[in-house]
């Protein structure tokens, strides 16, 4: 840790000293143990390696200008972490293990939770796999929770910056009746390649289409999408995309700006009229996009020329922010001080 430069963090993984794990069997939870190796061994037939039997959650950790520390949105990552685990049949984990193993691994690591001014955070990733062996396609019998922390800063180059996107027809992320609302390992594998080629087009991330008519916006590979016109936070809704708990922040602050809050499908020719688009989430927080390329269709739709964020995507983005530091009131509840 000896050397780190808070304010040039990127969304990479940084050693920290302990994460905590719990393990499942005989229907019940171990309490959580604290372990200093980054390592786990488990069985070479277990679940996770073969068939996919493995969920996660993203959630960070601010230090605030008063010195406290912040954990944004504790329970609801708790909750969609029981969502992910029954999508993929396995046991959920009560919510109070998954908010006691995260504050332990907070607390635990607490040196490594970046300064206020840096503007950077602690990134806590929980997750939960099968490792009881199974050849034939079933459920694992026994699990292991996990959480670790690393501290991170933007998660797109250039953090509010903005950036392009592209949509690439010859690709899904997920169906519409498969696993997209929730956050398994399995939709991430799915998106590596066509991830890959946006990059190295230099897009920051792929834009994907509704799977089935390619008609609707879905949503970014590791965030969500909304737009901006006419004073209304525009989001997709969609059967195949994971319900987004900055994206559910930002409609609730939206409103608060006084703008109106539209959830509903969004036609890809709809791009043509908005006045800012982003995509939102743990992570990407706020990540203004410049310009998206639907390049099988040989169409541009561009949202930023001057190579700044729209007046809406910096408002929010500053709300947001002010409350993860607690620089604003948390009148909503989201915040758990440690
Ligand atoms: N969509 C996908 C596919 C994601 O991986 C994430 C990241 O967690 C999000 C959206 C944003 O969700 P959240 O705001 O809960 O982090
Ligand atoms: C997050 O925003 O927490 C994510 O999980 C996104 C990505 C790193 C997969």
């Amino acid at each position: 840790m000896e050397n780190i430069n808070w304010s040039d963090l990127t969304f990479g993984y940084i050693k920290t000293d302990y994460n905590v794990r719990s393990y499942y069997s005989d229907g019940k939870w171990s309490d959580p143990e604290i372990s200093d190796s980054e390592y786990i061994n488990i069985h070479i037939a277990s679940t996770c390696l073969h068939y996919g039997q493995e969920a996660f959650e993203g959630l960070k950790a601010f230090r605030g200008k008063d010195g406290k520390i912040r954990i944004f949105r504790l329970y609801d990552n708790a909750l969609r972490m029981q969502a992910s685990a029954r999508g993929i049949m396995m046991p959920e984990l009560p919510v109070e293990l998954f908010e006691k193993a995260v504050k332990e691994v907070v607390e635990k690591n607490k040196r490594f939770i970046p300064p206020y001014e840096s503007g950077a955070s602690l990134y806590l990733r929980p997750l939960q796999i099968g490792i009881s062996p199974q050849v034939g396609v079933k459920p694992a019998k026994e699990y292991l929770f996990a959480v670790f922390a690393t501290p991170v800063g933007p998660y797109f180059k250039g953090g509010l910056k903005p950036s392009p996107y592209v949509i690439l027809r010859g690709f899904d992320r997920a169906a519409p009746c498969g696993t997209g609302t929730i956050k398994v390992g399995g939709n991430y594998a799915a998106g590596l390649s066509a991830g890959e080629i946006a990059h190295s087009k230099g897009y920051s991330a792929v834009l994907y289409l509704d799977a089935k008519e390619k008609k609707y916006i879905d949503e970014c590979g590791p965030a969500n999408f909304f737009g901006i016109k006419n004073n209304t936070y525009i989001t997709p809704d969609s059967h195949s995309i994971l319900p987004s708990i900055t994206n559910k922040s930002l409609i609730v602050l939206a409103e608060e700006l006084g703008l109106k809050v539209e959830r509903r499908p969004v036609k890809v020719e709809e791009l043509e009229t908005l006045e800012e688009a982003g995509a939102c989430g743990t992570a990407a927080v706020i990540s203004p996009i410049s310009r998206i390329d639907d390049v099988d269709e040989n169409k541009s739709y561009i949202f930023s020329k001057d190579g700044y964020p729209g007046p809406v995507c910096i408002k929010l983005y500053n709300k947001l922010r002010a409350i993860q530091y607690g620089d604003e009131e948390d009148k909503y509840g989201w915040i758990t001080v440690l």
